[in-house]
């Protein structure tokens, strides 16, 4: 079996507990990917050091000179799009075609780094007094941890990675120890684009390692994407530690449909945004809001079209939607289904373990759609991570908001109408980081903001030009060029 290990100050390490996990196929539990380091304090320590040890000479290389580099990973994700799409999918189950689109967001996310290395803008402003100048720059912050779920192996790692190395920072990654292979790759490309040794380290590992990276004192800042408890917990620690955080949790997101949308699209939209990635996303369509008008119509052409998605394994081309990761996540499907019944919501499809021939050798949960499900139940309030989707009946767009809006999350939503000032309506009033108009709840692209309000993030934004407000420091800088000293709302009123 393939032995994994640890790629450090630029060697591939074994871990110095001695100690490996191993990581299976979701779809197949018969088939062992490898093992995998379960790293402790003496890897944390050993990566901390390189990382911080190559941030001297990694922030005084001219930027364009970083993305020159952060450019030729791109090019290496692109050329191995293929190869490395096949190892995530039998890692964590999603389809191929999905996890080429995460590989292709990973690609992007490399070029739109790569190029902001020419830009990285200040700014400059006149100074109150005469023969003095003002300007500020970005600098980098030092040794950024960061810490990502399996849903998206590539592309939520990228999105933090590239633009901090991108910005002069040097990163210890790691991968969650369900895509732990992603993590390998990454290291791998980074390698052979000629990132220098110590930039950028990667160390497997479970939970309790990741809390050694948050605890480290050489580590500067931590970007964390997962659930919203071990994102709590993670904002503590940075705050007593006084370590810069950026936190992407968890999610709760609307689709609402108005009697006016084009149905076909809103469905093929809730299908896509529930059931993609089978509804392991952040951005996952968990709930769908219906005005009443067309209630049980959308109900129940929804219910025919998800009953009749392909599932199987990620790796047969035919597969709509794959496995849920792991054991845990299963049984997770199954305790929301017995919460959503006992609660009363009405089962309209689903709720079952997806079994017959292949599906019995993993981890797969049928598409599962509940209705009449009201604001106070579990069911609409608590997220699930897996194929289970909930709908709810509005009286009036306003209705339909209020009800968008009474969660704790506020990631992504959507909105099928083809009344433009209800769109609109729709857009200043949801409460989330990202609203659709005629479009489903997933599909962030690389170079716009990303992220949530409240319980979902701590106010940072991914993506575009806001990550680099993450992943730098603002320098202000005085220039008096007068020769005499001027003293600032003193001598100049
Ligand atoms: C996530 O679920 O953590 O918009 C990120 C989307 C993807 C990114 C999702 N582009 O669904």
């Amino acid at each position: 079996m393939e032995q994994f290990k640890n790629y450090i100050n630029g060697e591939w390490v074994a871990p110095k507990t001695g100690k490996y996990f191993q990581n299976i196929n979701p779809a197949n539990t018969e088939d062992i990917i490898g093992k995998f380091p379960e790293s402790g304090r003496e890897d944390v320590n050993d990566a901390v050091a390189a990382a911080k040890e190559a941030y001297k000479m990694w922030k005084r290389m001219p930027a364009p000179k970083r993305g020159d580099i952060i450019r030729i990973a791109g090019d290496l994700f692109a050329a191995k799009k293929e190869e490395i799409a096949r190892i995530m999918t039998r890692e964590m189950g999603k389809p191929v075609f999905e996890t080429k689109g995460d590989i292709q967001e990973a690609i992007d996310t490399a070029y739109y780094s790569a190029t902001e290395t020419r830009r990285l803008f200040g700014h400059t402003a006149p100074s109150e007094m005469e023969n003095k100048m003002n300007m500020s720059f970005r600098l980098p912050v030092g040794v950024c941890g960061v810490i990502t779920a399996f849903n998206f192996p590539l592309a939520v790692p990228s999105w933090k990675i590239l633009p901090a190395l991108a910005a002069g920072n040097t990163v210890v990654y790691k991968p969650s120890k369900d895509a732990p292979q992603a993590g390998v790759v990454f290291a791998q490309i980074m390698e052979e684009a000629g990132l220098p040794k110590g930039v950028f380290n990667v160390v497997l590992g479970k939970g309790s390692m990741g809390n050694m990276m948050v605890e480290h004192p050489d580590m500067n800042l931590i970007a964390f994407t997962g659930s919203t408890e071990v994102g709590f917990k993670i904002g503590e620690v940075c705050g007593r530690t006084n370590k810069k955080c950026s936190l992407e949790m968890g999610g709760k997101n609307a689709q609402i449909v108005m009697p006016d949308a084009n149905f076909d699209l809103a469905i093929e939209g809730v299908l896509w945004g529930a059931f993609g990635t089978t509804g392991q996303r952040c951005t996952a369509t968990s709930r769908l809001i219906v005005h009443k008008d067309c209630y049980e119509e959308i109900i129940s052409i929804l219910a025919k079209k998800a009953s009749a998605l392909r599932i199987g394994p990620g790796l047969d081309d035919s597969t709509q939607m794959g496995p849920v990761v792991h054991a845990q996540s299963l049984a997770n499907c199954e305790k929301y289904v017995k919460i959503g019944l006992e609660e009363g919501a009405r089962l309209v499809i689903g709720g079952q373990k997806a079994t017959g021939g292949i599906l019995d050798k993993g981890y797969f949960f049928q598409p599962t759609i509940f209705a009449d499900v009201t604001k106070d139940m579990r069911l609409f309030k608590e997220e699930i991570f897996g194929p289970i989707l909930s709908i709810s009946k509005a009286e009036s767009l306003e209705h339909a908001i209020e009800l968008a809006n009474s969660v704790d999350f506020g990631l992504s939503s959507s909105l099928y109408t083809r009344n433009v000032n209800q769109a609109f309506q729709a857009i200043r009033d949801i409460e989330a980081g990202i609203t659709y108009i005629n479009a489903p709840t997933i599909g962030a692209e690389a170079h716009m903001p990303f992220g949530g309000v409240k319980g979902t993030g701590n106010g940072h934004r991914e993506g575009g030009w806001t990550v680099f407000d993450i992943f730098t420091e603002w320098k202000t800088v005085y220039i008096d060029f007068s020769d005499k000293l001027q003293r600032a709302q003193i001598d100049n009123y």
